[in-house]
């Protein structure tokens, strides 16, 4: 994106400083970048939805957001831009299993359609996907999960 002349603010967010992935590469691929962290062990102590709502809060307007990683933190900035009405991409690739098509797991609500990550995305537009469907759903085998965890 800034590639293509367009000015680019990234945001960051990990548990803790240790967390914090890839802090180099999207410096370089952003005109500023703003790392969060859970703990406030390093940047802005909070989540990324908390820089972002400073920046709004602050009058910065954005012609489009993308947000990529987990379900609850896209669920999150998709209710926060909508307000704002500002376009907001998700991308779902997180919630995929085998990739091909075949597994079902992807499945997922956008608007009045069901629809494929692996096939039909993963990016989507994130104020028409069912978050809540989408959580509910990867919630379905958190025991069996915890169990198999605990095996190891
Ligand atoms: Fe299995 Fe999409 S990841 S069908």
């Amino acid at each position: 994106m800034k590639a293509a002349g367009n000015e680019v603010t990234a945001i960051i967010g990990a548990r803790s400083k240790d967390y914090v992935i890839m802090e180099d590469r999207m410096g370089k691929a952003s005109d500023r970048l703003i790392i969060c962290t859970d703990d406030g062990s390093y940047g802005i102590p909070g989540f990324v939805t908390t820089a972002l709502q400073q920046l709004l809060n602050d009058g910065e307007r954005f012609d489009e957001i993308v947000a990529i990683g987990p379900a609850i933190m896209m669920r999150a900035v998709a209710n926060m831009t909508r307000e704002y009405k500002i376009p907001t991409i998700v991308s779902l690739n997180s919630i995929m299993v085998d990739g091909t098509g075949m597994c079902g797991a992807c499945r997922v609500t956008v608007g009045d359609e069901t629809k494929f990550v692996c096939v039909d995305g993963p990016e989507f537009d994130g104020h028409k996907v069912d978050f809540d469907e989408l959580m509910q759903r990867l919630g379905t085998y958190k025991d069996e999960e915890e169990l198999a965890q605990n095996k190891e």
